[in-house]
């Protein structure tokens, strides 16, 4: 039973939310992030799919003006390199109140370039069969100060 309405759940998750690819919603854009301070990056996501075998992302900082080059070009100083494995949070009630992320804390460098920086996520996840390797990123201005 319990088994069950976790799948009819998953189900309905995946028509509602999923768009695919990830998002950082936390921080916001425009936040003010400390230099020296660890934060938190909540990076939204699908569910790892039965087919992908390994999921990570690499959570980069880099000093520049918007518009800033796409993580994929530049991803500046790598702040995190590692697992990646959201789960379902349920925080309210209906679809609004359900959100698939994970938490990722970082530490912010004391000796960063203040102003403007582009806080980025980019995830690799590579499927089952060895034949899909795939870069999805998100990216969010913080002003360092
Ligand atoms: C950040 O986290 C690290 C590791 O958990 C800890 O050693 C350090 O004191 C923290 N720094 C701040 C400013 O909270
Ligand atoms: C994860 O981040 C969100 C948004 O920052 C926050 O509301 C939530 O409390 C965090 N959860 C944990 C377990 O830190």
């Amino acid at each position: 039973m319990r088994f069950f309405s976790f799948l009819f759940v998953n189900a309905t998750l995946i028509g509602f939310t999923f768009a695919q690819g990830i998002a950082v919603s936390a921080p916001i854009e425009g936040a003010t992030v400390k230099a020296g301070s660890n934060i938190t990056v909540q990076v939204d996501g699908p569910l790892v799919k039965q087919g992908s075998i390994q999921a990570a992302v690499v959570i980069g900082l880099l000093s520049c003006s918007p518009p800033c080059p796409s993580p994929a070009q530049e991803i500046g100083k790598i702040l995190y390199n590692g697992p990646y494995f959201p789960t379902i949070h349920f925080l309210g009630p209906g679809p609004a109140g359900t959100q698939i992320f994970e938490n990722l804390t970082v530490a912010i460098p004391a000796f960063v370039a203040l102003g403007p920086a582009q806080l980025s996520v980019t995830q690799t996840n590579l499927l089952n069969d060895g034949s899909h390797l795939v870069l999805r990123s998100s990216a969010v201005t913080v002003l360092m100060d």
